[in-house]
């Protein structure tokens, strides 16, 4: 398991009519990727940003687009996130009877497959797909909605998927938490193994956002002991 923490803030908390600026903020705070949170309004109960918004950031980001995909119809609209530039994405498996086919999908794009379950859906439903992926991002709050409380149960998640591919003896994949992460909640996440942390309202909430991704990549950083 890697030691590099990486953080991804996500736009969704930042200032919608000044997204380039937001992005230049945190790139200068030392941000790995961009969090983008794509919505649709059936998958969950809010409706963001789409291929148009994703590409245009993508003219102006220095660091790799991670595209959080809260959508029904994946199979039919992923490429239009891959067409866009997204680097990283992220499907739900509750999302697609077909997790295998987009994950080879991203793959074959050349952008890097993620795949993601929510607080309530187990990590032995990703078994089967675990070794073709880069990532698992693990929901720690309902998505939706940024500020949200941390779920803390997902802390034992990150435990049964490092457990899992010990079992399937598989490298884990980096490990994303997102949802209600901040200087505090990071800690026991990156004991348990999680290394890469999205975080919205912790860092564009706070009065000072550079500042903000400062403290949770050094909170982070002290927990790997
Ligand atoms: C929630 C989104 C998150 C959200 C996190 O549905 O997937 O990425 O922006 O926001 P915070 O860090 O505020 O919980
Ligand atoms: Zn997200």
């Amino acid at each position: 398991m890697s030691d590099r923490i990486t953080i991804a803030p996500s736009i969704l908390s930042a200032d919608f009519a000044h997204l380039a600026d937001a992005i230049e903020l945190v790139e200068r705070g030392g941000a790995d990727l961009v969090h983008v949170d794509v919505m649709d309004g059936h998958f969950v109960p809010n409706l963001t940003i789409g291929p148009p918004v994703v590409a245009a950031l993508k003219n102006i980001a220095t660091v790799p687009l991670d595209v959080h995909l809260m959508i029904d119809n994946v199979d039919s609209t992923v490429d239009w996130y891959l067409d866009a530039g997204a680097d990283l994405v992220t499907v739900h498996a509750e999302a697609t009877y077909h997790l295998h086919r987009v994950v080879q999908r991203i793959r074959s794009a050349e952008a890097s497959p993620s795949v993601c379950v929510n607080p309530a859906t187990p990590v032995s439903v990703l078994r089967d797909i675990l070794a073709d992926v880069d990532m698992v991002l693990l929901m720690s709050v309902n998505p939706g909605f940024g500020a949200q409380t941390f779920i803390p149960h997902v802390v034992d998640k990150v435990h049964d998927l490092v457990a899992l591919c010990a079992s399937l003896g598989i490298e884990v994949p980096t490990i994303q938490i997102d949802g209600g992460i901040n200087a505090q909640t990071v800690v026991a996440c990156v004991e348990a193994g999680a290394r890469c942390f999205v975080a919205g309202n912790a860092v564009f909430g706070a009065p000072d956002p550079i500042a903000a991704i400062a403290e949770i990549r050094s909170a982070a950083q002290a927990a790997l002991g």
